[in-house]
This record gives structure tokens, C-alpha cells and sequence, in this order.
């Protein structure tokens, strides 16, 4: 399965990413070296993007090593100096290219949902030492800032870009102009398979997702751990008004759409923007970003993942 799409839509706004996205709590970092049993000598990101997982992991790890197959994303990753322990390379979550056996622990950070699920198991399952540790991290979107008006703007907004990226999709005729502001719906994005909840999901430009709500159980169901749990914690980080509408400007989907011709305007962003300023006016608040964990420890014997 070619996923080439899945890379492509991570090109083009590194910097805007970089600047604006969250960093998991290091509550995290502690569970993972906790189910790891020591300081993890090796650390595998996988889709790392613009490196911001892979200095998280710098921080609590003797190396990490990113793998993105984005080019865009990685020499952005590779320009931030400071961390001597990390280094990236180019690769597929299905396709390291990196010795077996050597990982304590491998990382997918708000990455795992575009990753083919069978292929990604198995190679973390070949890079993992046994013992070792696999964490998907997910956050929340939107943050928690604390204001009802704000929040609910952005969930106005995500269901514009929701029905746009339908149309371009091809599920529904396309009845609204690119350049002009429509009635925003709560369509769901629809499976392959509409019957299936665990299908992969094809969008925008044949990019494929898998829902994040599986991820646990897929997990379960590949076999390849003896013991998996999800549990959640809160990152604290700060911004303003503009940094909440710059994470929504982050998605790959308005990247998408704004590529494909669709202006802020048609988008719902420029009142998005509007009415955050508003509501949020000057200064800066607190964004609590909710993280998902999904964990699972490999079998003490490689052989066999589940004992
Ligand atoms: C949302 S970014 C996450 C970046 C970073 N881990 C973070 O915490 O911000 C997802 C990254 O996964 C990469 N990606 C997409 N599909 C992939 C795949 N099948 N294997 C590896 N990386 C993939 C994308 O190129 C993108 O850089």
C-alpha cells in the first residue's frame, strides 16, 4: 500500500507546525521509563515530523532516532541544533530500515492514525528490545482554554473544513465556491467500508487515516503485546489569541484545502479568527492539552509477545 499521499500532507508548513503544536507531558515520559523498566538507552519516533516528539524523548532518553518519510518535515527537524542524542532518518512507520531488536521503546506522537496498522505493529514489534515499550500519543483538539464561545468557534470552523474535504474527496457534489463563507454541517468523515469502524478512512488527495478511538484495540488485537493500557494526562502550555487559531491553521486538513484552492473565508477561518479575537482579545491564557497513551509492553521473550 502506497502511503505516499499520507507524507504529502505534512508538506509544505513545517515552520507553522514547529511554532505552534504542543509537546506531550513528561508524566508521560515517567509511565513510559516505568513500563520500560530503566532509562531508555534507544528511542524510535516514529512519523516525527519537525522533531518536536524526538527532543521530547532527548530529554529522558540516552538517543532517539526520528523516522519521517516527509523530506519537508525531517529538514526541518534536522535545522534545530541543541540536542546532540537525536538524529533522523528517512523511513516509513512500516519500513525503519533500523536493526532489530534494539528499540527499549518506540513512539508514534499525534502520527499512529495515518500509519497502516498491520506493517507498523509488526516493525515495531521487530525493532523492540524485549521488555520494550510502544506509545501512541494522541492529543485533543481543541485544547482546553477555559472559554465555552472560543471552543465551540473552533468546532464551527473544524465542520466547514469537514464538508469541504468531503467534496474534495468525492463523497458529496461540491455545492459551495471556494471563495465564499457556507453553512457549516456535522457530516462524519466516512470509512471505506461504512460498516467498519477499523477501515482505513480515504480523504483529501488519497490520503488514508485509521480512527485514533481503535487504536488500543488494534493494538490488542495485533498480538504483538503481552500487555496494553491507554490512559491520560494533561500537558499545561500558554498562548493567545493567535497561536489558538494558528494549531487550527496546523491541520493537515485547512493545509489541505487552502492548497486545493479554498480561501479563509470559504474555510469559516476568517470568523474562526474574528471571533476568537473577540472572545480572547489580547494576552496570554493557558492551553491544557488533553494526551492520550496508548501503551503497550512487549513479551520478555521476542518469540513469543505475549508471555
Ligand atoms: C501530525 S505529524 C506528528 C509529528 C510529531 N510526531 C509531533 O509530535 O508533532 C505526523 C507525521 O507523520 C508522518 N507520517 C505520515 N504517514 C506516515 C507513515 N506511514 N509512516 C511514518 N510517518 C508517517 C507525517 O509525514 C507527519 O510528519
Amino acid at each position: 500500500m502506497s502511503l505516499d499521499a499520507n507524507a504529502n500532507r505534512f508538506s509544505g508548513f513545517a515552520d507553522l507546525y514547529d511554532a505552534v503544536r504542543p509537546t506531550p507531558p513528561s508524566v508521560l515520559a515517567d509511565v513510559i521509563t516505568r513500563y520500560a523498566g530503566e532509562r531508555p538507552k534507544v528511542v524510535v519516533d516514529l512519523g516525527c515530523g519537525t522533531g518536536l516528539s524526538t527532543r521530547w524523548a532527548a530529554d529522558w532518553a540516552t538517543a532517539v532516532i526520528g523516522v519521517e518519510p516527509s523530506a519537508d518535515m525531517r529538514a526541518r527537524a534536522a535545522a534545530v541544533t541543541g540536542h546532540t542524542n537525536v538524529s533522523y532518518v528517512d523511513g516509513w512507520s512500516s519500513d525503519t530500515h533500523l536493526p532489530t531488536g534494539t528499540a527499549d521503546v518506540v513512539l508514534a506522537v499525534q502520527a499512529l492514525h495515518w500509519m497502516e496498522p498491520d506493517g507498523t505493529f509488526a516493525e515495531v514489534a521487530r525493532l523492540l528490545r524485549p521488555g520494550g515499550v510502544f506509545a501512541a500519543l494522541d492529543c485533543d483538539w481543541p485544547p482546553s482554554i477555559g472559554n465555552a464561545a472560543a471552543e465551540q468557534a473552533w468546532h464551527t470552523a473544524r465542520a466547514t473544513v469537514a464538508i469541504h474535504e468531503r467534496e474534495i474527496a468525492g463523497w458529496a457534489p461540491a455545492r459551495t465556491s471556494r471563495v465564499a463563507s457556507s453553512s457549516p454541517q456535522t457530516d462524519q468523515l466516512r470509512p471505506t467500508d461504512p460498516n467498519d469502524a477499523e477501515a482505513a478512512v480515504t480523504i483529501t488527495d488519497g490520503v488514508q487515516f485509521w480512527h485514533k478511538g481503535q487504536h488500543l484495540g488494534r493494538m490488542i488485537r495485533s498480538q504483538q503485546f503481552r500487555h496494553c493500557v491507554e490512559i491520560a494526562a494533561l500537558a499545561y502550555e500558554t498562548g493567545d489569541a493567535d497561536r489558538f487559531v494558528q494549531l487550527f491553521k496546523s491541520q493537515g486538513d485547512y493545509q489541505a484545502l487552502r492548497r486545493h484552492g479554498f480561501d479563509d473565508a470559504a474555510l469559516g477561518i476568517d470568523r474562526f479568527a474574528e471571533d476568537v479575537a473577540a472572545e480572547l482579545g489580547k494576552g496570554e491564557f493557558p492551553f491544557w492539552f488533553t494526551y492520550r497513551a496508548r501503551i503497550g509492553v512487549r513479551g520478555s521473550d521476542v518469540a513469543g509477545a505475549g508471555r
